[in-house]
Order: C-alpha cells, then structure tokens, then sequence
C-alpha cells in the first residue's frame, strides 16, 4: 500500500477530519496480536511491534500469518506461561534472534554505553524482521527478589534503572526503531498481577517506583510507555488519570504515546479518558464499548482524536525510519551477546583460585547440567529464540590448556529415581579433582513471568549437593544461573562464586573468559542479596491478601531499608570482586554551598594498583541526617565504569545535579531541596565508601512544613516568617507590646494540641472563622515571600 504523504509528513489535521468514528476507533484498538490497525481507504499502514526486554520474539504465525484472535490468545497464553527451556514447545514458528544477557544480568555491567550498544543491535534486529516498536525494556523496581519478571529488570535502584534504560533505548531508537518503557506502574510481583492493587504512598512512588520512568524518559524520550497490569492505589494503571494525566503528561511533559499491556484495560472508555492512547491486543468488546461511550459522549471528540494523533505519530515514525530487508550479522552480534555477558558477571567470592590458569596441569571436574545446556534466560514474553548457544564446557574447554584434564558430571536431576547416583558419582569426582566447577540454578517453573519464586534456593538438591562437595573439596567454584538474589548455604565453604543471572546466549563464553581471566570481572549488583528472605525491607506486606498489596516499607526499599535497619546483607548493593586492586583517593567537590538548579561535580583519583587491567564501577552515593525529611542513610546518586591499565591512575569526575538530592514533599505536592549539611561518599559498593566530602544545601523553597489550623503550635514558633506573622496578629488583636506576644508564644512552645486551640485554652482568646484564615492565609503568604527573598 502507498502510504498517504500527509501521514509522511506529519500533516494529520485533514487526515482525521476525514475519517469516521468506526476507522478511529480501530486506530487506538489494534489489530490482531502484533499490530496496529490499517486503514487501506487512507493510506495508513499497519507497524508491526512485538518483544521483548533483550530479544526480538517475531512469530511468525501471527505476524506474517496475519493470525486472527482467538487463536492468538492461546498461543500469546502459551508464551506467556511457559516454562523454562520450553522454548520450542512454546513458540511454534518463531524467527531466531540474539538472545541477550536478561535485565537482571546486563544492568550489573554499569555501563549505560553497552546498553546503548545492546539497544542498537536489538534495533538492527528490529529492522532486519520489519518490526517498528520493540515493547521494553521493563524497568520495574526490583522490590523483592521473589518476583517473577526480576529477570528482565535492572535494579532496586530508581537512578541507575533510568540511566541504563536511557541507554538502550537511545541504541534502539538510534536505528529508527521504538521503545516501550514498561510497565508503568508498579508491577513489582505476579501474584494476581492483572487484579492485585499496589497500595503505594506518594513519596515512594515519586523517589522510588515512578522515578527511574522520569529519569529514563528525560533522557531518551521513548516513543510509548506501556501501561502495567496492576491496580494502582486502587485504581487500574491503564484506566489511572493521576498516574497518565497528572504525572506523566503535566509533571514530565511526556508527549508520546502510552500503549497498554496485552488485555490490561479492563474499561476501555475510561482509560482512553486517562490517556492509555492504544489498546492492544485488538478487542471486539472494547472497540464497541469504546464506540458506544463516544455516542453517549462519554468520551469526547478531542479525547479521541488526540490518541488518534498520537498512534499516527507512532506510525509514522516506524514508516519514516523503517529500513526492512537490510541484514544484521549474526556472528557480530552473537560476539556482542559474549562481551555483554562477560562485562556483566559478577564475581562475589575468590579466595584467589580464580582466573583459572590455562596453562596449569590439573583436574578440573565440572559438575552440573547447566555446563552442557545453561539457563540462559528467564521464561515469558520476552523469552527470544537465540540464533546460537555458547555451552560452557564447550567454551572452558577451548580455552584450556592442553595439561588441564576436564571431565564432566550431571550431579543434580529433578527426577528423583536418578539424582541420589548422580549426586554419588558427582561427589567421589569432587574428592579427586584438583578444582570443582559446579553449575546451579534455580527452579524450573518458577523463573519468570506468571509467577513468583518460592523461595531463595536453588533448584531442589543443589544447595544440598553444593555444601556436600565444598566440604570435601574447598576448591570449589560455584557459577550460578537465577533471576534475582539467592541464598548460600554452603558460602562460606567454597572458594569462588560466580553470578551470570541469566546472560543470554554467549553465557559460556561470557563465563569461560571470566574464569580464565581473558575477562576481568567487572560487574557489580544491582541489588542487596539478603541472608535470608526475611530480611527483604518489604517481606512483611508480600505479597498481599484480599488483592491489595500494601508497600508497607515506603522509600525503604533494596539497600535503603537494609542501610535504615543496619541489617548486614549477604552481599551488598554495588557489591562485586575483580582479579586486580583499586583504590580511591584525593576527592574534591567545585563547590559546597549546593542550591537548587546547580549541579556539583565530584572529583576523586581511581588507582589500579594491582597487576592487572580492569574495571571499576565507581559509586556515588549522598547521606544526610537531622534533615526535615526522613531519608534512607544512603543514596546512590551517580556512578562512573572506568578502565585501567595495571598501575594506572586516573581522575575521574562525576557530576550531579542538585535537584536530584531533592525529596518529595506529599503535603507541599512537590520536589524539595532540605537544607543542612550532606557528605558525598565515594567507594566501590554502598557499604565501602572510603572517601567522603561535606557539603551544605542551601534552599528556600519547601523549608518549612505548611501551617494548618491543627497544626503543633512549635511548627510555626521554628518558622520566623509565619512566627511574625503570628506574632504580629496578637498584638493587634489583644493589643499587647511586641515583647508581650512574643513572651505568649514562648509559653506555647510545649503544647501537642492544635495552634488556634492551644492560644484559646492556654490566654483565652476568642478566634473567629474570619480570624482564622486570615491568618493561615497571610502566614502562607509570608513563607511564599521569604523563600522568594532568599532563593
Ligand atoms: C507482558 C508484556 C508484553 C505483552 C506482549 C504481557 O503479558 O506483560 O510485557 O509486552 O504481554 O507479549
């Protein structure tokens, strides 16, 4: 079809003047699965969008197969329920396509660049299969670590999740293809993930689960956001005018599109009326609901138009940049997959066994199923078709020397009539081997999207298996494959761990090169491992009952709330080893008097001075204490991966702006900068931060508390401009001296009663309604003058 030139050109006035209720309607509804509605009599084209968060799914059935509904629910439910390694089973016809490092996985780089490169190569992938729109990536906060699609996101830190979200959606959209941000807001568990409703209060929500969306969408502007499945605050996230009106729209200025997650609008009229522009998959019922709300007027005209306007912008951009036919390099890109996974693992316990030396002649016995056939990605939607697979054993074995003697084991089985000979075999090649190798992952079934896990094991057997063969052998060296933190037994008997998450299909080359130190270990997590599942801030309120689903530890999430209860983790926030030494030293600031609208630049020396080249990831973190606001002990606030030849030192600069140490103030309704004195600490994870510099923020706005009527009479006595106001009103109206009201108000310092009613009682003064308001109403106003005299 030739599409319509003023579609081209963005001239959509005469295009929608033009067309009837019923094309609109198709046009914000979808068609089928995978696509958005053509409407051929006006030359507007179907795009095609599809996932996922790390790989491109392209069915084929239901995409070139033009696959009608009905048919592609059971299929879209057999994706999204599948388990595990039922890739094949799962997907019928399905194009290959890079499978890379999951969310959990590449977020541990640090590396907002790699995340630019990684999107750029999902964007040539896009382009190669005709696809407009790739829905991720899936940045929600990793509240707990039981939840099913940890694996596709990045972190419990709101900072770092929108800097590398930023990333990878600036590579893709480099290469003409969008983004969805996803999913909006607060789907941070499975369990009735569609009906349950996150109870959220607003601080958390803006410093915690909203603000990596607002961060990510300030520096890449994706072309949509999708919706989540979720009840926010009691109303649905597709149908919330707070979330998409308020917040997205009039606080961020967001002006692309918002799509909803597959069969997430429940009541279609009333989330096109929040702004869900586009509902997808296409719906019969929802298009004639929404049809006959505009009859009814409902839903207004304008209501309508704008989303139609918003999907031809959509689709007019993937028309505009769409470059289909043109090839990506399978090898190229299965290299990047590798350098991806290796930049990303993390090394959480050497005892210095590792690297491995090639060279050497010894015994290695490797154990564990995953070494042949690793789990390399979590299951879902987002679950991708890889063109390839690195196997571990395969990878460590073309890397060893020629001396190094390298047998394999099974050692664990779920099926339970072969794990006890396995595990016997297994353990009497530990008792002989020079170095053990072990393999663990975590549950089948229980490791993506449509449900939570069960617990922080690993799979049934192998914790169990792991301790056995550390005992009897204390070099062992455990690499692991799960979605989010696990617990570890048996750590303090093995020699090494090594954590992959779940990182995509050059998994084993990613970890052959680690182990053998062609890699320097680099990563670092991007969340607190606990030491056991009670120790998560939120574990009292999970996973909620009667649908709602309380987050009873506010702005205390990850390592806030471990930081906030001096709960000492398994393995910190930030935490990750490297086979050389960094030090930090010399910090300096360029300022330390911070106000609003400035920004402050950090400046440290990071030495290697170990015998290696490496990586570090670099952490800023602020802490603040007797500020206005309650905050958590610590912060991260920026971060820097810098690399360094053996002996090397370098300068590096970090710069953060001041508003990002604001906090949200829910009786204010804003962001605010609390005065008072901060450090700014340097180091290599959130609980090693050797180098520290004071700084004083210097604010006007938001300084003090409102002044209600109830309000503790010591509120307004710390608060000079209201104190004067105040002060001044009880000398007119009992005509006293100044000195006399201020001896008044000095005698009401101690009272826990409300302001009016404490001077009535305590100098019975009678106050009128007109009194009253008077009053608040010029203290009010005296505060907005006094912060506009300072600022
Ligand atoms: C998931 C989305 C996904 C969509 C389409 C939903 O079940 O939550 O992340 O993009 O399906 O597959």
């Amino acid at each position: 079809m030739q599409a319509n030139p003023d579609l081209i050109a963005g001239e959509f006035d005469t295009l929608i003047a033009s067309m009837t209720v019923e094309e609109k309607v198709a046009l914000v509804s979808g068609r089928h699965m995978w696509k958005t509605a053509e409407i051929a009599r006006l030359g507007i084209p179907s795009i095609i969008m599809t996932d996922g968060t790390y790989g491109v799914r392209y069915s084929i059935d239901q995409i070139d197969g033009d696959q009608p509904g009905g048919q592609d629910f059971a299929a879209f439910l057999s994706v999204v329920n599948q388990k595990a390694n039922g890739v094949q089973v799962a997907f019928g016809a399905i194009n290959s396509a890079t499978c890379f490092p999951n969310g959990s996985s590449v977020a541990c780089s640090w590396d907002v660049g790699l995340m630019h490169e990684m999107g750029a190569a999902l964007g040539k992938e896009c382009q190669e299969l005709g696809v407009g729109l790739l829905l991720g990536p899936g940045i929600n906060i990793r509240r707990t670590p039981l939840g099913g699609r940890s694996y596709e996101y990045y972190s419990e830190d709101p900072l770092l999740t929108g800097d590398l979200a930023a990333g990878l959606i600036n590579g893709l959209q480099g290469q003409g293809v969008g983004a969805s941000l996803k999913h909006f807001a607060c789907n941070n568990s499975e369990i009735e993930r569609t009906s349950m409703d996150s109870l959220v209060e607003e601080r958390a929500l803006r410093e915690i689960y909203l603000r990596g969306f607002e961060r990510a969408i300030g520096q890449s502007n994706p072309w949509t956001v999708m919706t989540s499945y979720n009840v926010l605050n009691g109303v649905q996230a597709a149908e919330n005018p707070w979330l998409l009106g308020d917040v997205l729209r009039d606080d961020w200025g967001y002006d692309g599109l918002v799509v909803s997650d597959w069969h997430g609008i429940k009541d279609r009229p009333a989330s096109l009326n929040a702004g869900n522009d586009l509902d997808m998959p296409e719906s019969g019922k929802r298009k004639q609901d929404l049809i006959t709300a505009i009859e009814a007027g409902t839903v207004s005209a304008e209501t309508l138009d704008l989303s139609v306007r918003r999907v031809l912008e959509l689709v007019r951009k993937a028309l505009i940049n769409s470059r289909k036919g043109e090839k990506f390099d399978r090898a190229t890109h299965h290299a990047l997959a590798r350098r991806i996974a290796g930049e990303s693992i993390v090394l959480l316990k050497n005892d210095g066994v590792l690297p491995l030396d090639p060279n050497a002649s010894l015994k290695i016995a490797v154990i564990g199923g995953g070494a042949e056939e690793p789990v390399i990605q979590g299951s879902g939607c987002a679950t991708t078709l890889p063109t390839q697979v690195d196997a571990p054993l395969a990878e460590i074995r073309k890397l060893a020397g020629v001396n190094l003697d390298i047998r394999a084991y099974q050692g664990f089985s779920e099926d339970l009539s072969l794990a006890a000979d396995l595990a016997d075999e297994a353990v009497e090649a530990a008792k002989s081997a020079d170095i053990v190798l072990i393999f663990g992952t975590t549950e089948v079934g229980y490791d993506g999207e449509g449900s939570d896990r069960r617990n922080l094991s690993l799979a049934p057997g192998q914790d169990g298996l792991i301790a056995e063969i550390a005992r009897l052998n204390p070099r062992t060296v455990v690499v692991l494959s799960n979605p989010d933190a696990i617990t570890m037994p048996w750590l303090d008997d093995v020699a090494a761990v090594v954590e992959t998450f779940f990182s995509g299909q050059g998994m084993g080359g990613g970890v052959a090169d680690v182990l053998f130190g062609a890699v320097n270990p680099s990563g670092k997590l991007t969340v607190t491992f606990p030491r056991k599942l009670g120790d998560v801030p939120g574990f009292l309120s999970y996973p909620g009952e009667n649908r709602r689903h309380i987050y009873g530890e506010g702005i205390f999430v990850g390592y806030r709330g471990y930081d906030a209860r001096e709960t000492e983790p398994l393995f910190p926030f930030g935490f990750g080893l490297s086979y050389t030494d960094f030090t930090y030293s010399d910090i300096a600031l360029d300022k330390t008097e911070l106000r609003s609208g400035d920004s402050v630049t950090v400046s440290f020396t990071l030495t290697n001075t170990g015998a290696r080249a490496g990586k570090e990831v670099a952490q800023l973190y602020v802490e603040r204490s007797g500020q206005r606001h309650a905050t958590p002990p610590r912060e991260l606030k920026g971060f820097a991966k810098v690399a360094l030849a053996a002996g090397e030192s370098q300068r590096v600069t970090i710069t953060v702006p001041v508003d990002d140490l604001r906090v949200y103030d829910t009786s204010l309704g804003c962001w605010v900068l609390d005065n008072g004195a901060i450090a700014l600490k340097v180091g290599a994870s959130s609980r090693d931060l050797a180098l520290s510099a004071e700084a004083n923020c210097v604010a006007a706005e938001g300084r003090y508390r409102p002044i209600l009527r109830d309000t503790q009479p010591i509120f307004m006595l710390n608060n000079p401009p209201a104190r004067r106001v105040f002060r001044q009103f009880l000398e007119a109206r009992l005509n006293v001296s100044e000195r006399e009201a201020e001896g008044m108000l000095e005698h009401c310092t101690n009272s826990f009663i409300g302001l009016f009613t404490t001077f009535e009682r305590r100098f019975r003064i009678q106050f009128s309604e007109d009194d009253i308001e008077r009053v608040l109403a010029d203290i009010e106003q005296a505060v907005a003058e006094d912060a506009r005299v300072q600022a």
